[in-house]
């Protein structure tokens, strides 16, 4: 697939989201945050507000979501029209389920790790994925320093994905920029969040294509 950037719109205008998304034509996805302030002590959006968006953006939805029960709650975000939906497996009661679910339902079925969660466990879950999201801070909030800790982590699942020969996409969040996304890119990653440093910049489309052209320059 190649190296594909998803902004996170946790860093956009949320009063104006359709211009927002508007105006980063050049993104593979849009990132949605979705926090619920249990899981992560920060409250955002929710299934409405993607659906909304969904209907008026150019680009496919990619729903992170960061919340308790993610079991009960995560068809919905593929009703809602995500093309992606991501779950942590920090929440998850039955993620082999729940990622099933949400294939069947037509979306592609992603599993997210915090900072101190380890892939090894989840290796046989791998079939069952689509994507698997490395965080790169402690989820939450945009805008924080990105943790390098987490490089030797996007290595050793890069590995485990290679192992496996599926087609299966390895994302980044949090942190990621034009300083850290040839870290990211030479670890293995391929498909990169970035919010801050996407609507921070004077023009963001132009920094989707300048944090592009830095991540393919360090693919292994
Ligand atoms: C953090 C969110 C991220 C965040 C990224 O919990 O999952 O998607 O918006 O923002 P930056 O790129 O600013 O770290
Ligand atoms: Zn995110």
């Amino acid at each position: 697939m190649g190296i594909q950037i998803s902004p996170s719109m946790l860093s956009s205008d949320f009063a104006n989201l359709e211009a927002e998304a508007a105006r980063i034509a050049g993104a593979d996805w849009l990132h949605m945050d979705v926090m619920d302030n249990h899981f992560v002590p920060n409250l955002t959006l929710g299934a409405p507000v993607i659906e909304a968006l969904a209907k008026v953006a150019a680009q496919p939805i990619d729903a992170h979501l960061m919340i308790a029960d993610p079991d009960r709650w995560a068809p919905q975000f593929v009703e809602a029209g995500a093309g992606s939906v991501t779950f942590h497996v920090e929440a998850a009661a039955a993620p082999v389920r729940l990622a099933r679910e949400i294939r069947a339902q037509g979306a592609r079925a992603s599993m997210a790790l915090k900072p101190g969660t380890a892939i090894e466990p989840y290796e046989d879950l791998l079939p069952e994925l689509d994507m698997i999201l490395i965080m790169t801070v402690e989820p939450g909030f945009g805008g924080q320093k990105f943790l390098d800790i987490c490089l030797p982590k996007i290595e050793r699942a890069r590995d485990l994905i290679d192992k496996h020969g599926g087609d299966i996409w390895l994302q980044v969040d949090g942190g990621v920029s034009a300083d850290t996304i040839e870290r990211c890119a030479a670890a293995g990653a391929d498909v990169f969040v970035a919010g801050s440093a996407v609507f921070g910049a004077d023009d963001p489309d132009a920094m989707i294509s300048t944090l592009r052209g830095l991540a393919e320059g360090h693919t292994p």
